[in-house]
């Protein structure tokens, strides 16, 4: 039988028919229809066709140890969250998880509790503490907490080798017994994501704006529980209501409270005035009745 627009869809479907793992027959069957689906619709031009396959191809390359567009591109068109939010489906009173993003692709430097993350001295200083707990409010002694951020010019230390020192605005915590946690950074600014690359021309050509608002990035884990990829967030900040990769959830904004008092500057090793973040941490069970 010849390949047509009929015929075209089974016959592709069907030669993966023999696929011993039933999940990728399965998701390679969606995959054929929805691709098939969306050239029926589009009806791309084979101009058009060799126009998407040098984009995708450019952001591959734009992929290295230190570069992923390719996670960019899933989050600029919402795919990554869009992916948090069907493994989301059920409320749960814990931590709400967002994107991971592009650059949490070197290992945090340890640190100890009460030490800085910033490594250079410049902008706003801001303390953030809190406490990790279990859902029935049991501490996470010991709770692992990986953190990481721009600088105060909206830059990550991999953007700047050279620039900025390696590790800075990064650091692996682990908190006390009672779970807590805290730590001393710059406070965070809203910065646009990378735009030298393919995704920065989808936006420009498209009229989107490539910012993100201010925000620091967390991994929190602890034995017995499920890890939580996230996000504390600056209340009024710009772009809040906008993120160029949909990834705010209101649950997740915190005040980064201004503080002139020097008594609680000392207590922390800060110079007043600076900003204070308050930001608890709550994980699921692993094997709990809501874990999925
Ligand atoms: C980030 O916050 O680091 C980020 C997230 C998604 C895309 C680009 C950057
Ligand atoms: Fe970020």
């Amino acid at each position: 039988m010849d390949f047509t627009e009929e015929t075209a869809t089974p016959a592709v479907a069907g030669s993966f028919e023999g696929t011993a793992d039933p999940r990728l027959r399965e998701v390679l069957g969606s995959l054929v229809r929805h691709l098939h689906g969306f050239v029926r619709e589009v009806e791309p031009t084979f101009e058009e066709w060799e126009r998407a396959i040098r984009f995708l191809t450019e952001t591959g390359q734009r992929c290295d140890d230190t570069r992923q567009e390719f996670i960019l591109l899933s989050d600029v068109l919402g795919v990554t969250m869009l992916v948090d939010a069907v493994n989301h489906r059920t409320a749960s009173a814990a931590t709400d998880s967002t994107v991971l993003g592009p650059f949490h692709v070197v290992a945090s430097p340890r640190r100890e509790l009460g030490d800085t993350i910033d490594l250079v001295g410049a902008g706003e200083p801001c303390v953030v503490s809190g406490r990790v707990s279990s859902m029935d409010g049991t501490p996470l002694a010991g709770a692992l907490l990986d953190v990481w951020q721009a600088d105060d010019h909206g830059f990550y230390d991999v953007q700047q080798p050279g620039t900025q020192p390696e590790g800075n605005g990064r650091g692996l915590f682990t908190c006390d017994h009672e779970g807590r946690f805290w730590f001393r950074t710059v406070t965070p600014s809203p910065y646009p994501i990378p735009t030298d690359g393919p995704v920065g021309r989808l936006l420009a050509a498209t009229g989107r704006h490539p910012y993100r608002p201010a925000h620091i990035h967390l991994i929190v884990a602890a034995d017995g529980h499920l890890p939580v990829t996230t996000h504390v967030f600056v209340a009024g900040s710009p772009y809040l209501d906008s993120d160029a990769v949909f990834a705010v959830k209101q649950s997740l904004v915190r005040d980064f409270a201004r503080v002139d008092d020097p008594d609680k500057a000392a207590a922390y090793g800060v110079e007043p005035p600076f900003r204070h973040a308050e930001f608890d941490v709550v994980l699921q069970p692993a094997h709990g009745p809501e874990a999925g």
